[in-house]
């Protein structure tokens, strides 16, 4: 029997993002789940599995955020008697319930390692062994993944394993935040008003329009389980009275969370851009700084160069001083005498100042700077 899922919402990313799903709900890809705090990556999941072949079998949810890290393998592959201390009997785990059935993976940024490995082969063959046993088991089961986490971001830290999530993204729905899809806010705000009403045998009187230009309006940091929650203490705590303004400003100033509504987080964010994107400019500025003065430096050597400035680069960044003379030997000896890079920089930049007989103008055309930044730097090391 099909469980009634449904997913309210007609704003066009909801839309679009609805006849996805019902596309991928006829296969079996698997699927990761994007989006923030109660934005409904279970509701989501669901629904896939409503719509697909197997709606009649188990939809288990599982949160690898909310299990212990050494819990996790045998709660998802299960366990044999004996398997570890405390393991008094042979237990099924949630792949094996899952057959035939979806597996939901919740907060999968949060699987350990070790967990993710199994995980892997589970996805690529359905094949795994319960935690203290060789027999290996097979399983049938929809993979779906959510987080709330950048995934990249794990991935570039070493956190989340690289071949596991491309593996795992084959199709990858993004669910938008609740700011995001207009008016469907008020369509919500209406179901969740009706639920409310029943559950609670309540009749409520409304919301008035400047009352209905917050709910427009605020920005919903926790999503729809924010505005589930508020519309049901809204409807409680004032018994069904018709809802001002300032009746509402109220409640969401009881929640804490009313200072988004002054403080639009998106211009902070596009300040903190700013601010990161100045620094890597400056920072590549830099480093071509050091690379033409590192050219320079081996082009007045009568030695072949025998550290390219890429290489250069990369043993800097493992703060790995270099001394000059002993470019060629740093390739290959780990022992070199080792100096810092201000004070390969500082020696460059006086033995161009001596090969221009002083000129600092010439100096720094040779070193590939500006006269000001040779100044700067003279003054910096008191050259
Ligand atoms: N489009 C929707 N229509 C109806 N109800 C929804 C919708 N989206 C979310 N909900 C409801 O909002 C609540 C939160 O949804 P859900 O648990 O799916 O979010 P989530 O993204 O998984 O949250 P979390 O990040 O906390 O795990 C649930 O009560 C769910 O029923
Ligand atoms: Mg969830």
């Amino acid at each position: 029997m099909r469980r009634n899922v449904t997913i309210i919402g007609q704003s066009p990313l909801i839309t679009q993002l609805k006849q996805l799903a019902l596309q991928v709900a006829e296969t079996d890809i698997p699927v990761l789940i994007i989006g923030e705090t109660g934005s409904g990556k279970e509701v989501l999941a669901r629904f896939i599995h409503a719509h697909s072949k197997r709606a009649d079998k188990s939809f288990i949810p599982v949160n690898c955020g909310a299990i212990p890290s050494g819990i996790l393998e045998s709660e998802l592959f299960g366990h044999e008697k004996g398997a570890f201390t405390g393991a008094v009997q042979s237990r099924k785990g949630y792949f094996e319930s899952a057959d035939r059935g979806t597996i939901f993976l919740d907060e999968i940024g949060e699987m350990p390692l070790e967990t993710q490995v199994k995980f892997l082969r589970v996805i690529e063959t359905g094949e795994f062994q319960r935690v203290g046993s060789s027999e290996m088991i097979y399983s049938d089961a929809r993979i779906i993944a959510a987080t709330n986490k950048n995934m990249y971001q794990a991935v570039a830290e070493k956190n989340f394993r690289e071949d596991l999530f491309y593996r795992l993204r084959s199709v990858e729905l993004q669910i938008p935040p609740l700011r995001e899809r207009g008016r469907d806010i008020l369509m919500l705000t209406e179901n969740f008003v009706h639920e409310s009403e029943r559950k609670h045998s309540i009749v409520f009187e409304g919301f008035s329009p400047e009352a209905t230009e917050i709910l427009m309006r605020y920005p919903w940091p926790g999503n729809v389980r924010e505005l589930k929650n508020l519309i049901e203490s809204l409807l409680v705590l004032e018994k069904g009275n018709y809802i001002t303004p300032e009746i509402l400003e109220k409640h969401l100033v009881q929640r804490n969370r009313y200072k988004s509504l002054v403080h639009d987080p998106s211009k902070s964010e596009k300040h903190e851009m700013h601010v990161i994107y100045s620094n890597i400019l400056q920072l590549r500025q830099e480093v071509s700084e050091i690379r033409q003065m590192l050219q320079h430096l081996l082009h007045t050597r009568s030695q072949p160069p025998l550290l390219l400035p890429e290489a250069a680069e990369l043993s800097y960044s493992r703060r790995e001083p270099v001394e000059p003379e002993q470019f060629g030997s740093v390739h290959e000896k780990e022992s070199a005498v080792m100096h810092t890079l201000d004070d390969v920089e500082k020696k460059t930049i006086s033995e161009a100042i001596e090969s221009c007989q002083g000129n600092k103008r010439k100096a720094a055309r040779l070193l590939g700077i500006t006269e000001r930044t040779l100044y700067r730097k003279i003054k910096a090391y008191g050259l």
